[in-house]
């Protein structure tokens, strides 16, 4: 081997050094760019569990409070209606809520169906709160003052 062809070879390692060098400054530019103009989301919000489809109808954290209304839902801003608004509204619209009247009894049927057919998770400590308000706040309306009652035989109730 000649001291010529060395050189040449010498010559075409660096040739070939400086390509792959300039591709990949090249490849880098393009990854750069690409990101700046299409920058990656980490959006956790499109997570299905219907605990994570929070309501955008109105912002919980809403205060505003007028004629006893809790303005932004316009649910009766009684004891617990927080607790109502950020538990029953994750599924359904809160008017689904106000828009039903029923005894304790009744409300409770409609979370034991919801649990049962539609994936309501178990109250837990919140379930006494939340039947308590909707017990007092969304009754079934009375139709007015019933009459005394009148010659009641009073009788102890036996346990
Ligand atoms: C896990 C999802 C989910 C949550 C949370 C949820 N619901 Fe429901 N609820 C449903 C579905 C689904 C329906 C039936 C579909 C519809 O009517 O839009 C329903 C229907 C209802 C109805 C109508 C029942 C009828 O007879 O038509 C009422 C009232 C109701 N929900 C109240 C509540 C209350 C009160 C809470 C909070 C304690 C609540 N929901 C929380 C899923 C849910």
């Amino acid at each position: 081997m000649g001291e010529k062809e060395d050189r040449i070879n010498q010559l075409l390692k660096l040739a070939r050094l400086s390509i792959n060098f300039s591709l990949t400054l090249i490849a880098s530019g393009i990854l750069v760019s690409v990101l700046i103009l299409y920058p990656p989301s980490f959006d956790k919000t499109s997570s299905i569990h219907p605990a994570n489809v929070s309501s955008t109808e109105f912002s919980v954290d809403s205060t505003e409070i007028k004629n006893g209304i809790h303005v932004p839902s316009g649910l009766i801003a009684d004891k617990g209606f927080e607790l109502v608004l950020k538990t029953c509204a994750q599924c359904h619209s809160i008017e689904v809520v106000k828009q039903n009247r029923a005894t304790k009894q009744g409300w409770k049927d409609m979370i034991v169906w919801m649990q049962k057919t539609q994936g309501l998770w178990d109250l837990g400590i919140d379930e006494v709160p939340i039947l308590e308000y909707l017990s007092k706040n969304y009754s079934p309306k009375n139709t007015g003052r019933r009459k005394n009652l009148e010659n009641i035989e009073w009788y102890y109730l036996k346990d």
